[in-house]
């Protein structure tokens, strides 16, 4: 049974074993609680179910790369998936393990390649034969080889925003797994490459595996292709990508239901399974908590204002994503429905929309629930406001692992 991060007990909402309210009130808010508790919870349900068949999980940095968090999963064993320079030197800092990233991303520069060789990266998965030509001549240089994979893009559709699919040809990223073959052939000629794997990832958000089986059979057997011709393949890298309820009627497959199938598609090949999940280990660890500043009333609609914004979560106003609002005291007041809407100028600013949900009075504090994933890494400083405070729970404690940005900090660098 899954444990969840955030409950009620006596009417109060807790993070593990404190009480939000403790961390509203002395943190501030806006404020981003995370569950130290549920991120290896989920990790090791990747890496337990997978059990003694091969495999390596690399944490998506992109979800949510506070040091803490990297940090937290380094120790629990957990490889990474980079997209950047900067992902790449926050795992570092964190005490990642090199020989356990894999970096991703289609537009990767010669300072960020050269950067993963210095720290001796387990593997690129290359989106191009241009990328494939930079990364040989950066080894040449160091008189090294590099290990990649090339990552295809299956044609297939995964059911979510399209936004974050990923998995067709009218996608800029991977090669065509039409091309694949071809452009493996031709990269045999570029000695300072092991050519040692085959990714593909084709969305995120994705709460039926039907189309991800998919593309991994198309992934298995082009591997048995490639093998044929004499490449030694000897690790698929599935990516990431699978979903999460952020309603609660929504369903979702387990982890562990996932990782089976997965397994059973892999085991008995001699390959390595590499996954990149994001989503699925930080996003329900994760709440935003803030504070209604006012209620008002127009014409047509109820409005309640708080002191959170797009700004602090963007997801709603790019995505129209849902994200559970919860009181952090149970009050037992009449429902309302409303607008929950930001201080930001925009009309795209709202956390939730015709939400029915219990009477919000000013200075309620809020949680805004499933916010640990793609949260505060798309947080922004528009209108100068300042980058939240993140805070991460363990047990009966909890600690402050990013602080609230200062103004002097909004204006450093600029003259
Ligand atoms: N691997 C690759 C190559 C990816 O592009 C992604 C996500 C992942 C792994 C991790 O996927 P996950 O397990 O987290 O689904 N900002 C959007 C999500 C963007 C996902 C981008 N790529 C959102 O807030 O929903």
């Amino acid at each position: 049974m899954e444990l969840r991060a955030f409950q009620y007990r006596d009417r109060a909402l807790y993070c593990e074993d404190v009480a939000l309210a403790d961390i509203a009130e002395r943190a501030g808010t806006p404020c981003y609680v995370y569950s130290s508790a549920t991120i290896l919870e989920h990790y090791r349900a990747y890496d337990e179910t997978f059990g003694a068949t091969p495999h390596t999980i690399c944490y998506a940095v992109k979800a949510n790369g506070n040091l803490a968090l990297l940090r937290l999963l380094a120790q629990a064993g957990a490889g990474f998936d980079i997209v950047s320079g900067g992902e790449l030197f926050r795992v570092l800092k964190a005490g990642g393990d090199p020989a356990r990233i894999v970096f991703s991303g289609v537009g990767k520069t010669a300072a960020e390649i050269n950067d993963a060789l210095t720290a001796g990266i387990f593997n690129f998965n290359c989106e191009s034969e241009p990328e494939l030509a930079l990364i040989d001549a950066l080894a040449h240089r160091r008189g090294i080889q590099a290990r990649v994979a090339l990552r295809v893009n299956p044609d297939v559709e995964a059911d979510t925003h399209h936004y974050i699919s990923t998995g067709r040809l009218a996608h800029k990223f991977g090669v065509d797994i039409g091309e694949a073959e071809a452009i493996y052939d031709r990269a045999r000629k570029l000695e300072n490459l092991l050519i040692e794997g085959v990714s593909c990832h084709i969305g995120s958000q994705i709460l039926d595996p039907a189309p991800v089986m998919e593309a991994v059979d198309r992934v298995l057997a082009l591997i048995d292709r490639l093998r044929a011709k004499g490449f030694d393949i000897r690790h698929a890298d599935l990516g990431g990508g699978l979903g999460v309820a952020y309603k609660p009627e929504e369903s979702t497959p387990s982890i562990a239901d996932f990782v089976t199938k997965l397994k059973a598609k892999a085991e008995g090949r001699g390959l390595r399974v590499v996954l990149e999940p994001g989503r699925s280990i930080v996003a329900a660890a994760g709440a935003l908590l803030t504070k209604a500043l006012y209620r008002k009333k127009t014409g047509e609609k109820e409005f309640v204002i708080v002191d959170a914004a797009m700004n602090d979560l963007i997801r709603p106003a790019l995505y129209d994503a849902y994200h559970e609002i919860l009181p952090l005291r149970l009050s037992g007041s009449p429902q309302i429905r409303a607008d929950i809407v930001g201080p930001v100028c925009e009309t795209g600013d709202f956390l939730a929309r015709d939400r029915e949900m219990a009477e919000v009075m000013p200075g309620d504090a809020l949680a805004v629930c499933t916010a640990g994933a793609y949260g505060f890494v798309q947080a922004t400083t528009y209108n100068a406001r300042r980058l939240s405070v993140e805070v991460l729970v363990e047990g009966d404690k909890w600690r402050v692992v990013r602080q609230r940005q200062t103004y002097e900090d909004l204006i450093r660098g600029e003259e």
